[in-house]
């Protein structure tokens, strides 16, 4: 029974070899070697011819089995190695979800605008309006009818920015100045808007960007925000501007600051003063930051000129009102000590995530 034991060894040499194999090509090398055309269990089918007719059968049958037999190890090997391979990249490419996640920081308003908000809830609470007005104004609303005279210097070109005025004649107000058309310098325009369209009860106030030509630097830059505010109504007085402008500041800057008023000059308010705030940093003291003086300017206001209510047709003797004006960079500055306006305009992310 020499081929039946060959057959045999044959079958237990490929099951060997199966066990060891651990890659999709080894396994057909062995699949060539054993069924292939010149493989070993080939060879012997091969060779049936020469046994005995009474064996053959018997002989036949065994071949046919190791066969199949190593036919279907060489599959179940198959089927072994994917799955192996499958829970190999599995493994490799496992998340760990108990890893903590990758914090994205959301985005803040910048402090003007959070400032900007703030000045203007407070006056919200107070039932006042919130208004709007065009950046882009003319000479008129921005000078004329807020009883700025023609040669008042805030109206020259090294004050103001004039917009190319396209108009078939524009020489601009009086002649004066190149343009009627001007890029607003003050909020305070808004004012005569406002009173344009709407008759007094008026409580209002106006936030937005005002622009004018000067190079930045600590204290100055050449576009900035201000919170204009306008009350018109029967029988206001200097008192109701007080009273509502010492509420702000301590609303603003915290119940302990004293604010104190000095006399100023607007065009279009009269009297008209500048509203300080007493120093954060040396608490009326004197130091570096007040420049001595132990007060911060933040606000300029007045009671409203009659001349400007001529302009829009209020009724100057029914009818008086205050008007104020508050840098929103200024609050900034004086709130968070800052030594430089410009800090607020370059986007330096370690300097805005402080607020
Ligand atoms: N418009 C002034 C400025 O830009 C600020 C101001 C002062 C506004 C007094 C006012 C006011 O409404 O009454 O300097």
């Amino acid at each position: 029974m020499a081929m039946s034991d060959d057959l045999k060894s044959i079958q237990e040499q490929i099951d060997e070899r199966l066990r060891e194999a651990d890659s999709l090509e080894a396994l057909e090398q062995i699949r060539v070697a054993a069924l292939g055309k010149k493989g070993s269990v080939t060879a012997i089918m091969h060779m049936m011819g020469k046994v005995p007719p009474e064996e053959r059968p018997a002989m036949g049958k065994l071949a046919n089995t190791v066969r199949a037999n190593v036919d279907s190890a060489i599959k179940e090997r198959k089927l072994q190695l994917a799955k192996a391979a499958m829970d190999a990249r599995i493994n490799a490419e496992a998340s760990d979800v108990t890893l903590p996640g990758r914090r994205l920081s959301p985005g803040t308003q910048h402090l003007i605008n959070q400032i900007r908000e703030e000045i203007e809830d407070i006056f919200c609470d107070l039932g006042y309006t919130v208004e709007d007005g065009p950046f882009i104004e003319d000479v008129y609303h921005n000078f004329t009818a807020l009883n700025a005279p023609v040669n008042h210097p805030s109206r020259s070109a090294s004050d103001t920015f004039y917009v190319v005025d396209n108009a078939p004649e524009g020489k601009g107000d009086l002649g004066l100045s190149a343009s009627d058309v001007l890029l607003r310098t003050q909020t305070s325009g808004v004012q005569v808007h406002v009173m344009e369209k709407q008759q007094p009860p008026i409580y209002m106030i106006c936030p937005g960007t005002v622009f004018r030509p000067d190079t930045a630097d600590a204290n100055h830059l050449p576009q900035f925000t201000q919170v204009e505010g306008l009350v018109v109504d029967e029988g206001i007085t200097f008192g109701d501007l007080k009273g509502t402008l010492d509420y702000f500041t301590k609303e603003i800057f915290g119940k302990d600051r004293a604010t104190r008023y000095r006399p100023h000059f607007f065009p279009f308010t009269e009297p008209s003063c500048e509203v300080d705030v007493s120093c954060g940093v040396c608490h009326g003291e004197g130091c570096r930051f007040c420049k001595g003086t132990g007060w911060l300017e933040i606000l300029g206001c007045g009671m409203v000129d009659p001349n400007v209510f001529r302009y829009v047709g209020i009724d100057p003797e029914k009818y008086s009102g205050f008007a104020f004006g508050i840098g929103v960079e200024r609050v900034a500055a004086l709130r968070y000590d800052l030594p430089d306006l410009r800090m607020l305009m370059t986007g330096d992310m370690r300097f805005l995530k402080q607020f």
